[in-house]
C-alpha cells in the first residue's frame, strides 16, 4: 500500500501552539498497525509536553496518546489483528525483553514497545515524533501491534479512548501500582482525569472512606458522583489537617492510602503528611526534570520514619494494556466504571489548544477529540 494522507496536531518547535497540518503516513512495518483514529482524550500530559519544549522529543511531535480507533492496515507478521478491529492503544505495551520481562513481570517493564517513525508532515517530509508511541490527535498513526489491544464491538471508541491513559492511569494506580484494600481509607489529591479515576478504583475496591482533595469546588462536585465520601476544598484549609481530622480514630487519624494526581511537587508531600502508620502515598503526576520534594523523616507524627510511610511511583497504573484494557471495557459495559460522565465536551482537532486552556482554567475532566467516521 502507498502512503495515506491526513491531519495531526503537531507541535512543530519549542514555544509554538499546537498546529493541524497535513501528514503522510506510511504503511506499516513488521510488527505494526495502521490505525485510523475515531477519538483521542486530551490528558495532562500533552501541556505538559508542549510546556516542556517537547520533553526530550525531536521535533515535529504528534501530540496525543489516549485513542482509540480501528485497524486500517497490518504489517507483516501480524495475526492477531485484522482490518476493522476496534482498537484502544497503549502506551506500555510490555517489551518482553528487559529484566522485569524476563523475570515475568511485565507490569514493570523497563521500556516499551514502539513502532518505527511512519508519520511525516506533509509540507517538508519531516519525519514525526510520537507522544508516548502513539501520537492520537491525528487520523492515522502506526504503532507497535502489541500495542493496539482489540475492544469489544459494542465497546463505543468515544468512551473506550479514555482507558489508554487516564482511566488505566488512575484505576490501575489502585489495583495494581498500590492494591487499596477493602474498608481502607483512601484520599485522592487532584480530580482530574487521573484522580477521578483513582476515586472510582478506590469504589471498586471497597474502600471505606475516599477523601477527594482539590481546589476546584466544581472538580469536588464531580469527586462525589464518582465515589468520593468526603471532600477538601485545598484552597480552603490545609489538606493534611482535614484529612487527619476526618479520618480521626483516636491514633491521630491519616489514611492508608494517599494518591497524588497534580503534578505539583507540595502535593506529593501532603500526601506523605496524611498518612496513617504504615500508610503508603502513590505520586502519579508528571514532573519536570528539577521538580524534587522534601520529606521529614524525624516529625514523630508524620515524619516518614516514625510514621513508617512507604512513597510509590505509578506509571500508567503500571498496567499490562492485554489484560487490563478489556477488563475496564467489561467493568464500563457492566455500568460499574462510568465512563460516560468523564467526557466533558467533544471537540475538532482543531481545537486542542482551547482543550489545553480548559484543562487549566475551566471545568473539564475530558476533552474528546472526535474524527469524522
Ligand atoms: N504517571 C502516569 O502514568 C500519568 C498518566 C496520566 C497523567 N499523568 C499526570 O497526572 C496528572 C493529572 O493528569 P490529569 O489529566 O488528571 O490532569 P487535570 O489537569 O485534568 O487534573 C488536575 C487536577 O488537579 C487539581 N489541582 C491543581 N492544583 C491543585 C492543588 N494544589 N491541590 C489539589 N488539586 C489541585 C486541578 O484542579 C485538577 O482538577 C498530570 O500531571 C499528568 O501529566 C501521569
Ligand atoms: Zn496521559
Ligand atoms: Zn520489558
Amino acid at each position: 500500500m502507498s502512503s495515506r494522507q491526513g491531519k495531526a496536531v503537531l507541535l512543530n518547535a519549542p514555544n509554538t501552539p499546537a498546529v493541524v497540518e497535513d501528514i503522510l503516513v506510511d504503511p506499516p512495518g513488521p510488527n505494526e498497525v495502521l490505525v485510523r483514529i475515531v477519538a483521542s482524550g486530551v490528558c495532562h500530559t500533552d501541556l505538559t509536553v508542549k510546556k516542556l519544549e517537547g520533553m526530550g522529543m525531536p521535533f515535529p511531535i504528534v501530540l496525543g496518546h489516549e485513542g482509540a480507533g480501528y485497524v486500517e492496515e497490518v504489517g507483516e507478521g501480524v495475526t492477531h489483528l485484522a482490518p476493522g478491529d476496534p482498537v484502544v492503544l497503549a502506551y506500555r505495551a510490555p517489551c518482553e525483553q528487559c529484566p522485569a520481562c524476563r523475570r515475568g513481570d511485565p507490569r514493570h517493564c523497563y521500556v516499551a514497545l514502539r513502532p518505527k517513525q511512519r508519520i511525516h508532515r506533509k509540507r517538508d517530509g519531516a519525519l514525526c515524533s510520537q507522544v508516548l508511541r502513539c501520537g492520537t490527535f491525528s487520523t492515522y498513526t502506526v504503532v507497535h501491534a502489541k500495542a493496539a489491544i482489540k475492544m469489544p464491538s459494542d465497546m463505543p471508541l468515544d468512551k473506550a479512548c479514555l482507558i489508554a491513559c487516564g482511566v488505566v492511569t488512575g484505576v490501575g494506580a489502585t489495583f495494581n501500582t498500590t492494591p487499596v484494600f477493602a474498608g481502607s481509607r483512601v484520599a485522592v489529591i487532584g480530580c482530574g482525569g487521573v484522580g477521578l479515576s483513582v476515586i472510582q478504583g478506590a469504589k471498586l475496591a471497597h474502600a471505606r472512606q475516599i477523601i477527594a482533595v482539590d481546589i476546584n469546588p466544581t472538580k469536588l462536585e464531580w469527586a462525589r458522583k464518582f465515589g468520593a465520601t468526603h471532600t477538601v476544598n485545598a484552597r480552603e484549609t490545609d489538606p493534611v489537617a482535614a484529612v487527619r481530622s476526618l479520618t480521626e480514630d483516636g491514633y491521630d487519624g491519616g489514611v492508608e492510602f494517599a494518591f497524588e494526581a497534580t503534578g505539583i511537587p507540595s502535593c506529593i508531600e501532603q500526601a506523605v503528611r496524611m498518612l496513617a502508620y504504615g500508610g503508603t502515598a502513590t505520586t502519579i503526576g508528571l514532573p519536570a526534570a528539577t521538580d524534587s520534594v522534601t520529606l521529614n523523616l524525624g516529625d514523630m507524627a508524620t515524619g516518614v520514619y516514625w510514621n513508617k510511610a512507604a512513597l510509590r511511583v505509578c506509571h500508567a497504573g503500571d498496567t499490562l494494556p492485554s489484560h487490563d484494557f478489556p477488563l475496564l471495557a467489561q467493568l464500563y459495559l457492566q455500568k460499574q466504571l462510568n465512563l460516560d460522565d468523564m467526557v466533558t465536551r467533544i471537540i475538532g482537532l482543531e481545537d486542542v489548544e482551547d482543550a489545553f486552556h480548559e484543562m487549566e482554567t475551566g471545568n473539564v475532566i475530558r476533552s474528546v477529540i472526535k474524527l469524522p467516521a
